[in-house]
């Protein structure tokens, strides 16, 4: 049987994606309906890298469907601190849990997870590179709050080179008609030329700004990132970039009324504090939507049979991928595996280009 992966939403219509955001209304309106809809499931969280709000959100979910929870929050408490390879701890797990979600520091693990497990894999976060089911918090919400997923405005700001919840939220958004996107951060941390040909693949208009208080004023969301210091090379580097772009309640000023500002947190200094106390702040609600995103995201992979997932085409490259945060530098059984797109090779695990 083919595995319902969640390693990407790119691999979700927009069918399916709108699917998800009806199950989580709906759950979020009735949550008793939903009560023992899981019961005898396991779900195996497996966190290589710290998390509140994702892990203990999946397990409250879990919990709230009415099964249960196995898994760890630090790996050294696991045989990985043995020296245990990926492929040995999800090929064990998957005989224990009914679904796994896993997040770890290095781009590619969930994709190369998921060709070792026996039930369905979701990707919590792989290190820099994406963030699906932040993306679906992120989207819940903009339904609820906005009630569209089109003809928005959407600023994204901070760390949108490293900020793997960036990247997912506009290869995502840029699937929904007439979005346009204004990109804001220093020039070191601006996106990923990836996620700049899915602009213009998708034909949305996007700009780029380095100033906050310049972008701010026609956004129907602002969507503030954290600088990922645990990504920096050095603590020089993030320091000559922590603190650049802070929204206080000057810069709101001349923001929109009806503007939201979401942010996958945790913050740092990047709101301040005497800001979410206005009713455009939805942050904190905003995590709350993304518990029922992941109600949602497990029953339909635990129980919608017309919910298929087909991951894309991939075939054996002869050369291995040069990222140096690939995955595949650091397993070395995984094979080479690479896609096509827009007339360029792409390693299948973190979506850089191969060399
Ligand atoms: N947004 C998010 O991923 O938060 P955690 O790191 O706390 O899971």
């Amino acid at each position: 049987m083919l595995n319902k992966n969640l390693i990407d939403l790119e691999d979700l219509s927009t069918a399916q994606i709108d699917k998800l955001i009806r199950k989580a209304k709906k759950i979020k309106q009735s949550p008793a309906d939903y009560r023992h809809t899981c019961d005898g499931k396991i779900l195996a969280t497996l966190f290589y890298e710290p998390s509140t709000r994702t892990q203990m959100s999946f397990q409250t979910a879990m919990l709230k469907l009415g099964g249960r929870t196995i898994g760890f929050d630090n790996p050294m408490n696991s045989s990985v601190s043995k020296g245990e390879s990926l492929k040995d701890t999800i090929t064990i797990v998957s005989g224990y849990a009914d679904v796994i979600a896993i997040r770890h520091p290095i781009e590619g693990t969930a994709k190369a997870s998921s060709l070792y497990a026996d039930v369905p894999l979701i990707n919590c976060g792989d290190g820099g590179h994406l963030h699906p089911t932040q993306t679906l918090t992120d989207i819940v919400t903009l339904s609820c709050e906005k009630g569209r997923l089109d003809n928005l405005k959407i600023g994204v700001c901070g760390d949108l080179l490293n900020g793997r919840t960036v990247h997912s939220l506009i290869k995502t958004l840029a699937k929904y008609e007439n979005n346009s996107f204004v990109l804001i951060s220093t020039p070191e941390l601006s996106v990923p030329l990836y996620i700049i040909d899915i602009l213009e693949k998708n034909h949305c208009k996007y700009e780029v700004s380095h100033s906050l208080a310049d972008a701010i004023s026609d956004l129907d969301m602002l969507y503030m990132t954290r600088i990922q210091r645990e990504r920096f090379k050095s603590e020089e580097e993030y320091q000559s970039q922590k603190d650049v772009f802070v929204l206080d309640k000057q810069k709101l000023s001349a923001a929109r009324d009806d503007m939201i500002i979401l942010h996958p947190l945790p913050r740092v200094n990047e709101i301040t504090v005497d800001i979410d106390d206005d009713p455009r702040a939805l942050y904190f609600k905003q995590a709350l939507y993304g518990m029922y995103g992941r109600m949602a995201l497990i029953l339909m992979l635990l129980q919608d049979e017309d919910f298929l997932i087909y991951p894309r085409e991939s075939t054996l490259c002869p050369t291995r991928c040069s990222n140096p945060k690939c995955i595949t530098q650091t397993e070395s059984y995984l094979p080479n595996l690479s896609y096509e797109k827009l007339g360029m090779t792409m390693c299948e695990y973190c979506d850089k280009r191969c060399q």
